[in-house]
């Protein structure tokens, strides 16, 4: 082989070895994230949509996954939206936004999560999108549970509207302090694949 082919391929050769060592820090980095951070993946979840997504949230992350328990469950007749007396109704028209709303239903286990929550430092919320809003149930959650100095991560699944301001009007109750950092979030469409999970959580900074 002449001496100049020969030096391109060494070239080809180190420039490979370099890229190769790069990408295996990459993973290292975020192995070595996902293990040192504490996480705590909470959900509320009325027909299992928000809590088959929050499974995969949870086996990507290794948190502990936590269901935010109604102490009185929803049952279908309540979820009913187009019976102008069921419940999920009647909390809708409390007020013009579930922030603005005195409905708050209470949480079964709201003191399993709250020691969950306060060993943590990324909490994931999710929950299902219900009239462009978190459910009220949520807020419950975000009004009691200090999420002061952690990492929030706010997600919800629904049929076609997209996180809108849920997390933001969320973020305005929320027991939080100057250094929580609260991270946009985001809506899936019906239950996203396990890959859809991986990439997004992927690029998440915390
Ligand atoms: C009371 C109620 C209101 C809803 N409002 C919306 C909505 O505004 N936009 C939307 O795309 N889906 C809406 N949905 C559908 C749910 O967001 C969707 O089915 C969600 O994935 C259900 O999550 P879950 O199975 O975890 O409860 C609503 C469902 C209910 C029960």
């Amino acid at each position: 082989m002449r001496r100049g082919k020969r030096r391109i391929l060494k070239a080809a050769a180190v420039f490979m070895a370099v890229v190769l060592a790069m990408s295996c820090v990459n993973v290292a980095e975020v192995q070595a994230k996902e293990k040192e951070k504490n996480i705590v993946v909470l959900y509320f979840s009325a027909t299992g949509t928000t809590k088959a997504t929050a499974k995969k949230i949870g086996k990507k992350t290794k948190g502990t996954v936590i269901e935010i328990k109604a102490a009185k469950p929803y049952t279908e007749d309540d979820l009913d939206y187009s019976n102008e007396n069921s419940r999920v109704v009647k909390e809708h028209e409390s007020a013009a936004s579930p922030a603005k709303s005195k409905v708050r239903p209470k949480i079964s286990n709201i003191k399993a999560i709250k020691k969950a929550v306060k060993k943590a430092d990324v909490v994931y919320i999710g929950y299902p999108i219900w009239w462009g809003e978190a459910p009220h149930i949520v807020y419950t959650l975000v009004e009691n549970v200090s999420l002061k100095g952690k990492t929030v991560v706010p997600f919800s699944t629904s049929i076609s509207s997209g996180l809108g301001n849920s997390a933001k009007h969320l973020k305005s109750k929320a027991k939080i302090s100057a250094k929580t950092n609260w991270l946009k979030g985001r809506n899936f469409y019906d239950v996203p694949s396990q890959k859809t999970v991986n990439n997004w959580i992927d690029k998440l900074k915390y």
